[in-house]
C-alpha cells in the first residue's frame, strides 16, 4: 500500500506557527515517527504553499499512489480548484485537519475538499494523521463500506 500525505500552505512551519493550535514538533518529526510506526505501508510525504502545485499534486498521485491524505490547510476553506482535483481523480483522499476547524471562526467550517473525501479526520493534533493511515487499514473489515 502506498500513501501519500499532502501538506497545504503554511504546515511547512509546524512546530514555529501558532503552537498552541498546532502543536511543538515539526512534521518531518512527526513524519519520521509515523514511517517507524507504519513500516508495512509506503509512506511518502509532500507539502506546498501554492495553490496551483497543490492541484498538480493531488493529479499527479493518482498514478502512483493508493490514496492521499490531504491537509490542504487553508485551501480547504477556499479553494474550487483543489476540490475539483479531489473530485477528478479516482484513488480515495482522507481530509485531515490538526485543529478542530469547526471549534473556530466560521470560514473554516467550509470545505471544498469534504463533498468529495472519503472521509475526515479532524481535531486530534498530529494524531488526525495517524488515524487517517488506519483509515486504509482497516479497509474492507467494516461491513457498511
Ligand atoms: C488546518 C486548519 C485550517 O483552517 C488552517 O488554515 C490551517 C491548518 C488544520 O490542520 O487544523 O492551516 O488545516
Amino acid at each position: 500500500m502506498k500513501l501519500l500525505i499532502l501538506n497545504g500552505p503554511n504546515l511547512n512551519l509546524l512546530g514555529i506557527r501558532e503552537p498552541e493550535k498546532y502543536g511543538n514538533k515539526s512534521f518531518e518529526d512527526y513524519f519520521s515517527e509515523l514511517q517507524f510506526k507504519f513500516r508495512n505501508i509506503e509512506l511518502s510525504y509532500d507539502q506546498t504553499n501554492i495553490e496551483g502545485e497543490l492541484i498538480d499534486m493531488i493529479q499527479e498521485a493518482r498514478k502512483d499512489f493508493d490514496g492521499i491524505i490531504l491537509n490542504a490547510a487553508a485551501y480547504t476553506h477556499t479553494s474550487v480548484g483543489v476540490g475539483d482535483a479531489v473530485a477528478a481523480i479516482n484513488i480515495p483522499v482522507v481530509e485531515v485537519h490538526i485543529s478542530n476547524t469547526f471549534s473556530r471562526e466560521e470560514f473554516r467550517h467550509k470545505s471544498y475538499i469534504s463533498p468529495n473525501a472519503k472521509g475526515v479526520v479532524l481535531g486530534f493534533g498530529l494524531q488526525s494523521y495517524d488515524l487517517a493511515i488506519q483509515s486504509f487499514l482497516n479497509e474492507g473489515q467494516d461491513e457498511n463500506e
